[in-house]
C-alpha cells in the first residue's frame, strides 16, 4: 500500500468514526437519547451482558461499534493497568476501569476527537477517575515502554493500515509477562484479500481483517508467545469476530541468539524503574537509552 492510500484510508475511517460519534452525542443531548449506532447484530451493544451495559452511561453503550466484550475474556485483576487500543465511545475502558478498581487504571488511545470527546463525556457521567483517554494511534502509542499489564481492543486492529506496527507498538508498552485480550475480524486462511474486500468495506471492520496465519505470524514476529485465535462468530462468509490472546515472555531472545531480559531493552536492566542501570558498564543510563534508540528515553 503506498503512503497517499494509506492516509486516504486512515483519513476514511477517521471520517466514518467522527460522524458515529456525532451522531450519539447529538442523540445523548435529545430528550429520548441516543440511538445505537452499530451497523448489524454481529457488532456493537448487544454482545455486552445486560448488567455490563446497565452499569454505563446511555451514550457509552450506543457508541459500541466492537465485534465482542475484551473485558470479558482478558481476566483483568484489582490493581492491573489496562490500555484499550481504538477506545471509541469509551465502553470498554469504562469497564476495565471498574474490573482494575481504584488501585488500576484504564487508559484508551483513539485518533478521532469526536470519539475522545465522547468518552471524556461518557467517563464524567460514569464518575470514572481511574481512567485516561489519550489523542494518537495504534501504529504509535503515546505510553512509555513497559508500562501495561494488558492490552485490549476491540474491532479495530483490522482498520490499521500497519498491523506490523500496532503488534511492535503493543509489544513494546506491555509489561514483561503482560498479556493481550482482544476481539477482532480474522478471515479464513483460504481467503484471498480481493476476497474479504468482496465480503465488506475497509471501514466496516471487514476488507482490513487477518486470516489467522497472518495473525498469528504477525504477533510471532513481533516477539509475543501462547498465540491462540479462537473465533466467537461468524460477521461474513469466512470471516468472524474471533478473541486473540497472547503474552509478552518474560525474557526474549536478543538478535544475536542470546537470551537477555526484556528489561534491558532500551539498553539498561530493570528500564524506566528506580533501580535502572546501564547494560554496558561503560556508558551512562541516559546514554545507554538514547543508544538503543527505543521509545523508553524518560
Ligand atoms: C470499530 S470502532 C471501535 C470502538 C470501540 N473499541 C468499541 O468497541 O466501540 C473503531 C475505533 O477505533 C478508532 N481507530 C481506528 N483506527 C485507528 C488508529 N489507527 N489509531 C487510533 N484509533 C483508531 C476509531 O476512531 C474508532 O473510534
Amino acid at each position: 500500500m503506498n503512503e497517499q492510500t494509506t492516509t486516504d484510508l486512515r483519513e476514511t475511517v477517521r471520517l466514518r468514526y467522527a460522524a458515529a460519534a456525532a451522531r450519539v452525542a447529538e442523540g445523548d443531548a435529545a430528550c429520548c437519547g441516543p440511538e445505537p449506532v452499530e451497523v448489524d447484530e454481529n457488532f456493537g451493544s448487544s454482545l455486552y451482558a445486560a448488567d455490563d451495559r446497565d452499569a454505563l452511561p446511555a451514550g457509552a453503550v450506543a457508541a459500541s461499534l466492537g465485534c465482542g466484550n475484551p473485558t470479558a475474556v482478558a481476566e483483568l485483576r484489582a490493581g492491573e493497568h489496562v490500555l484499550d487500543l481504538g477506545s471509541g465511545g469509551g465502553i470498554d475502558v469504562l469497564l476495565s476501569a471498574r474490573r482494575v478498581g481504584p488501585t488500576g487504571k484504564a487508559y484508551g488511545v483513539d485518533m478521532t476527537d469526536e470519539m475522545l470527546q465522547l468518552a471524556l463525556s461518557n467517563a464524567e457521567k460514569a464518575g470514572a477517575t481511574n481512567v485516561e483517554f489519550l489523542k494518537g494511534t495504534i501504529e504509535t502509542i503515546p505510553l512509555p515502554a513497559n508500562t501495561v499489564d494488558v492490552v485490549i481492543s476491540n474491532c479495530v486492529i483490522n482498520l490499521s493500515t500497519d498491523k506490523p506496527a500496532v503488534f511492535a507498538e503493543t509489544f513494546r508498552v506491555l509489561k514483561p509477562g503482560g498479556r493481550i485480550g482482544v476481539f477482532d475480524v480474522v478471515a479464513d486462511d483460504t481467503l484471498t484479500s480481493a476476497e474479504r474486500g468482496d465480503r465488506g468495506d475497509h471501514v466496516g471492520c471487514i476488507a482490513g481483517a487477518l486470516s489467522f496465519a497472518e495473525y498469528r505470524e504477525g504477533l510471532q514476529a513481533a516477539g509475543f508467545a501462547g498465540v491462540e485465535i479462537t473465533p466467537t462468530h461468524a460477521v461474513a462468509d469466512g470471516m468472524h469476530s474471533a478473541i486473540i490472546r497472547a503474552v509478552k515472555p518474560v525474557a526474549v531472545d536478543a538478535p544475536s541468539g542470546m537470551t537477555e531480559s526484556v528489561d534491558a531493552c532500551c539498553g539498561v536492566n530493570a528500564c524506566c524503574t528506580p533501580a535502572e542501570t546501564s547494560a554496558d558498564p561503560a556508558l551512562t543510563v541516559t546514554e545507554a537509552k538514547s543508544a538503543s534508540g527505543c521509545g523508553c528515553q524518560n
